[in-house]
């Protein structure tokens, strides 16, 4: 099974895409968890990744685009994956469905978690991140059990530099011109399933189970 999280910055891609890979025992691939743990363990590739990140941007698709095709050619993506946060623009899905056509392969699934802008700038400013292990948090919806501490895997959380105020309204502007035309694009393949993201966690999951079946 191999689904595509869609949705703007904040409406909740890593949350369910966490859940979901535990349910379904496949992988959770996030571009963005991958560049956030290149920029911690100080490598050339997330130096040059931090530079867009920081701004609201996106990272050039040349650099993305070999990323993610590497990581799911991983042994452990043969029974499929979770895609969070790519695609993020046209070229890149139409390189994604190229590379999975030559494997006879499709998406099977894009879920677009839709929730409006007031409450994605409330979620941002109370995430914490953990970069070891992409768990994630709110300091209210979603605390940790002790402040700070990533339950999953005990390392210490972060708060995203790409969360600040004025990153945010970047990042929203970059997802309405370059990502929400993907929407179109996978309703035109018959794979799209729009999903009330402002509902509670769990509800969003379960409304997604029932799509994937
Ligand atoms: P990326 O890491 O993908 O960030 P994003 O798309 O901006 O999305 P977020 O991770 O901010 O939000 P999310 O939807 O995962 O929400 P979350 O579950 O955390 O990308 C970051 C940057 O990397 C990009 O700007 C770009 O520069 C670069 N990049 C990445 N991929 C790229 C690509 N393919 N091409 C080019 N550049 C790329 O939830 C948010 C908060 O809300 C959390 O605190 C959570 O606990 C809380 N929450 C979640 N669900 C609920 C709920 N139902 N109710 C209440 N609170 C909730
Ligand atoms: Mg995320």
């Amino acid at each position: 099974m191999k689904i595509i999280m869609l949705g703007a910055p904040g409406a909740g891609k890593g949350t369910q895409a966490e859940m979901l890979a535990e349910k379904y025992d496949i992988p959770h691939v996030s571009t963005g968890d991958i560049f956030r743990m290149n920029i911690k363990n100080g490598t050339e590739l997330g130096m040059e990744a931090k530079t867009y990140m920081d701004k609201g941007l996106l990272v050039p698709d040349e650099l993305t685009v070999r990323i993610l095709l590497d990581r799911v050619a991983k042994d452990d993506c043969k029974k499929g994956y979770i895609l969070d946060g790519f695609p993020r623009n046209i070229p890149q899905a139409n390189v994604l469905e190229e590379a999975l056509s030559k494997l006879g392969d499709k998406i099977d699934y894009a879920i677009n978690v839709e929730v409006p802008d007031e409450n994605i700038i409330r979620r941002m400013g109370g995430r914490r991140a953990c970069v070891a292990c992409g768990a994630t948090y709110h300091i209210e919806n979603v605390p940790p059990k002790k402040e700070g501490i990533c339950d999953k895997c005990g390392q210490e959380l972060i708060l995203r530099d790409d969360d600040k105020p004025e990153t945010v309204g970047n990042r929203l502007q970059v997802y309405k011109d370059q990502t929400q035309p993907l929407i179109d694009f996978y309703s035109t393949k018959g794979v799209l399933h729009n999903v009330d993201g402002t509902k509670d966690m769990k509800e969003v999951f379960e409304t997604i189970v029932a799509i994937l079946g």
